[in-house]
C-alpha cells in the first residue's frame, strides 16, 4: 500500500511540475509585489514548497493552483485580481485555508493568500477594529487581548476570518450575541474588475448583506473588515465526560439535544459523541458557578452513567476560549496559558517531508509562547441543521450514535453537535438558518490512505446522508462545504436567500470571475426559478 501511494504522489508531483506557469502571470504578480520581497512570496508548481503551500488544514489531493501569491498588503489584492484576469486564470482568495473541499486552492487559479493581510487596528474608543481579511481567529483574539477587547468569533484558532464571516460564523456566545457576521460594521471589498468598494449598511448595502453568510469568494475579496468589538464578562464553564459505550452515549446525546437549545441564551453548548466516550462542553457567558450548577443539576445529564463533572466559574475570556482544548477548569488569570491562540500566518505542521512555506511568521504576542503547529487532517465531514419545526426523533438519535460506534478506531469518528436556538439579535446578513436552527450536527472522520478503507468511510457518509437528510431537511452549514449532498446544495446553504444572492452576484460579478463549484452563480441555477 505504501508503495502504490508513493507512485501516486510521484505522478501528482510530475503533473504539477509539468504544468508550466505562464511567464506573464508570474511577471505580473512580481510587479504587484514590487515594493517588498516579490520573490519570497510567490510559489509555483515547480517549487519545493508548492505542496505545503497549496494544502490548507485539510490534506487534499484534488486542487492544484497555477500560482500561489502571498499578499501582505490590502493594496496588492486589486492588482493581483487584474493579473489573474489578464492571463486567463481565476482569482481565488484564501484566508485560513480550512475549506473542506479546498475551494480556496482551485485548479487553474491564481491563489491569492491573505494570511499575511492580518493587521489589527483598534479604534481610540476600543469599540471597533480594522482587521485584515486574512487574519486567523487566534491571532485576532491575541491582538485584541492587548486592548481588553474581543470579538464574537468561532472556536478554532487557525480558522480564517474571511471564510468564517462568509459562512456566517457560529461561536460559543452565539445564543446570546448572535453570529460572527452580525458583528461586522463594514468591509473593504475588491471587486471583479480589481477596484475596491466599502460595503456597509449605508454603502453597497446589498453587497454588505451578501458577504455576511452568502458564501466565500463569490461577490469579491474582502481585504479588510471593520469589526464591532465586545468585552465578555467572566463566565462559568461546563465539562462533563463519560468513558462509557453503548446506551450511556445514546442517553446523553438524546438528553443533550432536548436540553442544550432550551437553556438561558447566555449558555451555548455542544455534545461530542465518540465511539467509546461522550462529553458535553458549555460556556455560560457572564454566568456564575451557582447559575451553571443549577441548570446542570436540573438537566438530567448527571443521572446518566457516572460522568466526570467540572462546573467552574470566574473564567476570563482567554480561559473560556481554551476550555476544552488545553484547560478544563477556570484558573487564576496569571495561570492561564493562552498560547494555543498565538498562531502565526502559516500555523500548520509539516506534511510528510515536504518543505514548508514560511514568510514573516510573526505571532501577535511576543510575550506569550507561540502556538504549537496545528495538525493537518484528512478531514471527512457532513453537516446538518436540525430545524425547530422538526426535532430529530429518539430513534434517529439512537441510530446516529450507533453508527458512530460502527467505524473502526482508526477513523476517530465523532459527532460534534451544537445547541442553537439563537435569541433574535441579528443585525442582518445572508445566513439562512438563524431563525430555524435548533441544533447543528457535524460528523467528522479521519480519512484513510488505504483505498478500501477510504471507500468504506465514503459509503458510511453516503448512508448517513440517506438516513438523516429525510429526517432533518435540506439545511447544512456553508462553512462545511460538501459535494455529496442529496439535495440542491444552494438551497442547503442559502435557503430562501438564493434568488436574492443571485441578483447581487449578477450586479457585482456578472461574468462570474469569482467562482467555485458550489458558489452562487450570476443567473438562476438549474432547478431553481427566481
Ligand atoms: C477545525 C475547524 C474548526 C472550525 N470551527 C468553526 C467555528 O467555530 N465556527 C464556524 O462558523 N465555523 C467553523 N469552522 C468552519 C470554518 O469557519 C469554515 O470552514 C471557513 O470557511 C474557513 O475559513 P478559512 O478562511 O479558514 O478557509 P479558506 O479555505 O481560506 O476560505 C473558505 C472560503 O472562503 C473564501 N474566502 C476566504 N477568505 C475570503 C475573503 N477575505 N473574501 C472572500 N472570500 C474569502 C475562500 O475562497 C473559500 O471559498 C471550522 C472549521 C475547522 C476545520
Ligand atoms: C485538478 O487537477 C488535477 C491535476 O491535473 C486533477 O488530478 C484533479 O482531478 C483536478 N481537480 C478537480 C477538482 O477537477
Ligand atoms: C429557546 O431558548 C429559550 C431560552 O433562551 C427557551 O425559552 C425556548 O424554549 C427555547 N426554544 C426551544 C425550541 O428549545
Ligand atoms: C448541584 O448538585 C450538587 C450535588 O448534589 C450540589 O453540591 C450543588 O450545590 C448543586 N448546585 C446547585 C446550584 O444547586
Ligand atoms: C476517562 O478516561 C481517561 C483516560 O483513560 C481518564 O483520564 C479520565 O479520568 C476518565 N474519566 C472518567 C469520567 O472516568
Amino acid at each position: 500500500m505504501l508503495r502504490s501511494t508513493f507512485i501516486l504522489y510521484a505522478l501528482w508531483a510530475s503533473v504539477a511540475t509539468a504544468a508550466s506557469v505562464p511567464k506573464d502571470l508570474t511577471a505580473c504578480v512580481q510587479k504587484a509585489f514590487a515594493t517588498s520581497d516579490p520573490d519570497k512570496r510567490i510559489v509555483s508548481p515547480g517549487d519545493a514548497t508548492y505542496t505545503d503551500a497549496r494544502l490548507g488544514e485539510k490534506i487534499q489531493f484534488d486542487e492544484f493552483p497555477a500560482l500561489i501569491a502571498y499578499a501582505k498588503d490590502v493594496s496588492e489584492v486589486g492588482p493581483l485580481v487584474k493579473c489573474a484576469l489578464k492571463s486567463g486564470y481565476k482569482p481565488v482568495p484564501r484566508a485560513g485555508g480550512h475549506h473542506f473541499l479546498a475551494y480556496s486552492a482551485l485548479n487553474n487559479s491564481l491563489l491569492i493568500d491573505l494570511a499575511h493581510v492580518n493587521h489589527v487596528i483598534v479604534s481610540a474608543d476600543k469599540k471597533t477594529a480594522a482587521v485584515g481579511g486574512g487574519i486567523r481567529l487566534g491571532a485576532l483574539y491575541t491582538a485584541l487581548d492587548a486592548y481588553g477587547a474581543t470579538f464574537v468569533g468561532g472556536i478554532c484558532p487557525t480558522v480564517g476570518l474571511g471564510g468564517l464571516i462568509s459562512a456566517g460564523g457560529f461561536n460559543m456566545q452565539m445564543r446570546a450575541l448572535g453570529m460572527s457576521a452580525d458583528h461586522v460594521a463594514s468591509a473593504k471589498v475588491v471587486l471583479a474588475d480589481g477596484t475596491t468598494v466599502v460595503a456597509s449598511l449605508s454603502s453597497h448595502p446589498d453587497l454588505f448583506w451578501a458577504i455576511r453568510g452568502g458564501g466565500g469568494a463569490t461577490y469579491g475579496i474582502v481585504v479588510e473588515y471593520t469589526l464591532k468589538l465586545s468585552t465578555f464578562p467572566r463566565s462559568a464553564m461546563l465539562y462533563l465526560a463519560w468513558n462509557e459505550t453503548g446506551n450511556v452515549r445514546y442517553d446523553v446525546a438524546k438528553r443533550f439535544l432536548a436540553w442544550g437549545p432550551a437553556q438561558p441564551k447566555e449558555f451555548t453548548s455542544q455534545v461530542n459523541v465518540y465511539k467509546n466516550t461522550v462529553s458535553v462542553v458549555g460556556w455560560y457567558l457572564g454566568g456564575t458557578v451557582q447559575e451553571l450548577g443549577a441548570i446542570v443539576n436540573a438537566s438530567g445529564l448527571l443521572e446518566i452513567g457516572s460522568p466526570q463533572v467540572v462546573v467552574s466559574g470566574g473564567c476570563s475570556t482567554d480561559n473560556s476560549r481554551i476550555f476544552g482544548y488545553t484547560a478544563f477548569e477556570c484558573l487564576p488569570d496569571d495561570q492561564v496559558d493562552a498560547s494555543i491562540m498565538n498562531v502565526v500566518p502559516e500555523p500548520y505542521d509539516q506534511f510528510e517531508n515536504n518543505a514548508q512555506f514560511k514568510y514573516e511568521e510573526v505571532p501577535k504576542s511576543s510575550t506569550r509562547a507561540q502556538a504549537w503547529p496545528w495538525e493537518r487532517f484528512r478531514r471527512m465531514t457532513k453537516s446538518f441543521f436540525v430545524q425547530k419545526s422538526r426535532p430529530v426523533t429518539d430513534d434517529v438519535v439512537k441510530e446516529l450514535v450507533d453508527r458512530i460506534g460502527q467505524l473502526d478506531d482508526a477513523s476517530e469518528a465523532w459527532g460534534e453537535w451544537h445547541a442553537w436556538n439563537l435569541s433574535s439579535s441579528s443585525t442582518g446578513g445572508a445566513f439562512a438558518w438563524r431563525e430555524q436552527a435548533l441544533a447543528h450536527l457535524e460528523f467528522i472522520v479521519t480519512g484513510s490512505e488505504d483505498a478500501a478503507t477510504a471507500k468504506r468511510y465514503e459509503q458510511w457518509f453516503t448512508s448517513l446522508e440517506g438516513l438523516l437528510r429525510p429526517a432533518v431537511g435540506p439545511a447544512s452549514y456553508a462553512g462545511y462545504m460538501d459535494d455529496s449532498l442529496s439535495v440542491n446544495p444552494l438551497i442547503a446553504y442559502y435557503g430562501s436567500n438564493v434568488c436574492r444572492l443571485v441578483g447581487i452576484k449578477s450586479k457585482y460579478d456578472p461574468s462570474n470571475v469569482f467562482t467555485n463549484p458550489l458558489s452562487i452563480p450570476p443567473r438562476a441555477p438549474q432547478g431553481i426559478s427566481c
